[in-house]
């Protein structure tokens, strides 16, 4: 693990409420983090990038669901039977530890999906003891994941919190399908939270018991949609992935994944491409494809390739793209008695759509984009800084008159109102030296500094200075709202990439 990475990015983080621990006056609990005012405005523009791309894109629908469903719909869902962690409790400080990751940490291995008797075996053959005193361990037992709740004053009313988002999409389902005119295929998406009871969270925003997903479902006719719009243009494109218990990561295209069935199907494979897509305009390169399988794989999967990135905390599981086949409409069917089935008019025949599902831990995302922008003091910058994508910049822009004299401070208000006005984030600072604000902007990866000097009196022009490389230019005072979308937009961080931006 990098622990000056990770130091020093939590360190910002608390300095200017990128993210903080839940509840921190009272010393908080494990598992429970808030976004701070900068981390919420970088969080709102991740989201609406993401939207674009795989919502309003493709002509998907967005829905928001309850995030409490009564225990019905887990049982439905198999949440409710399948939806554990094998527990093993220190006989002497008795502290819970997570047995698969125990052993993985202690001795190697991956022991997601091997049933609680060996991993019993494997830590008693093994000798493995209470990380935190060295006292004996419990046999191994399953602990449920859901948080579980009563509702109307009856404790038999059980409700749960939802592990995934993606049960308000399939309980929708029907009412969106006849919404847009019975058609398959369908999308349906939801950002929203998800909760997770871990039993031992760690490693700050990667493993949280209250957490965000962005998640897409895609209902399709497996009869008669083989393909999905798009697909065509990406097939050829190169992807790093690694076979189901594979050792090593072959380069391969898209169409040469799901030949070798890697990736179940087309859809599924260009779902993956987008999936790439998206992270590297999020700046995270350090990453590749795995292809689970069978103990791995979610109780509901048919197939399912995870994107895993490498951060200071190894690699990490990311993104899981399920082809879930028919299994939830199916399940929800049976348990609520409703024929969910639909009338599909290009074969004329009922079906039961299937589904593949790119399921995004969002707050993994946040802390991969972290650890990919982070960029420490040198030679050019002597400050710490964010090198984010500029369409993900918590400001648009930072407003800054050169001194303090009044005829610069009203021109800079008065532009500040104006940008505020139209829908940017914009901050405005006029104390301290021009070099001491660039450089508290840049720590937050502000996009642009925008500065009014004795000339934008005289003649209405200001200079707006790049980013990365403090290179700066003038412009006039009314091309500046133009031209700071048009820059955030092409992502211009610098004067270079200015000379090559359209105009
Ligand atoms: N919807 C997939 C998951 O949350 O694991």
């Amino acid at each position: 693990m990098d622990e000056k990475l990770y130091d020093k990015i939590l360190e910002i983080s608390l300095k200017r409420s990128i993210f903080i621990p839940g509840a921190e006056i009272y010393n908080s609990v494990a598992g429970f983090y808030d976004y701070g005012p900068i981390g919420k405005l970088i969080k709102n523009k991740i989201e609406n990038t993401w939207r674009k791309m795989f919502v309003k894109k493709h002509g998907f629908h967005e829905i928001e669901s309850s995030t409490i469903y009564p225990e019905i719909v887990f049982k439905a869902s198999g949440h409710a039977e399948h939806f554990a962690d094998p527990i093993a409790t220190c006989k002497k400080c008795k502290a819970k530890h997570s047995a698969d990751k125990l052993l993985a940490e202690n001795i190697g291995g991956n022991y997601e999906g091997v049933p609680e008797e060996e991993l019993t075996k494997l830590i008693k053959a093994n000798n493995i003891k209470c990380s935190l005193c060295k006292g004996e361990l419990t046999d191994v037992a399953k602990f449920a994941l859901m948080f579980q709740t009563t509702y109307g004053g009856d404790s038999s009313n059980i409700a749960y919190l939802r592990p995934e988002t993606a049960q308000g999409m399939f309980l929708n389902f029907p009412r969106v399908f006849g919404t847009y005119q019975n058609k398959l295929p369908l999308g349906i998406a939801q950002i929203g939270k998800a909760y997770r009871n871990e039993i031992a969270p760690r490693r700050l925003l990667i493993r949280l018991r209250e957490f965000n997903q962005m998640e897409l479902e895609y209902f399709f006719n497996p009869e008669i949609d083989k393909t999905i719009e798009g697909y065509e243009q990406i097939k050829d494109e190169k992807i790093e992935i690694m076979g189901a218990d594979k050792t090593n990561i072959e380069k391969l295209s898209v169409e040469q994944a799901v030949e070798k069935k890697y990736i179940t199907n087309k859809i599924h494979g260009y779902l993956v491409f987008l999936t790439k897509q998206f992270y590297e305009k999020m700046g995270v390169k350090n990453y590749r494809f795995r292809q689970l399988n069978d103990k791995e794989k979610a109780h509901y999967a048919v197939g399912a390739v995870d994107l895993e990135v490498e951060t200071s905390f190894g690699w990490t599981e990311c993104v899981s793209l399920a082809n879930r086949g028919n299994y939830d409409i199916t399940s929800h069917s049976n348990t609520s008695k409703k024929d969910l089935s639909v009338f599909d008019d290009r074969n004329g025949k009922k079906i039961v759509p299937h589904v593949i599902e790119p399921s995004f831990g969002f707050d993994r995302l946040f802390w991969c984009i972290l650890e990919s922008s982070y960029r420490p003091a040198s030679d050019e910058k002597k400050w710490e800084w964010f090198d984010l994508p500029m369409f993900i910049s918590p400001y648009h822009a930072a407003i800054y008159p050169l001194v303090k004299k009044e005829l610069l401070q009203n021109m800079g208000k008065t532009l500040l109102e104006e940008l505020r006005e139209k829908g940017l984030d914009v901050i405005y600072k006029e104390s301290g030296s021009i070099g001491r604000r660039y450089a508290r902007a840049d720590e937050i990866g502000v996009a642009y500094c925008i500065t009014i000097d004795f000339d934008s009196i005289e003649n209405k022009t200001v200079t707006i200075r790049f980013r990365n490389d403090g290179g700066q230019i003038r412009v006039p005072l009314d091309k500046i709202y133009d031209m700071v979308c048009k820059f955030t937009d092409n992502d211009v961080r610098t004067l270079e990439d200015f000379e090559k931006c359209p105009r």
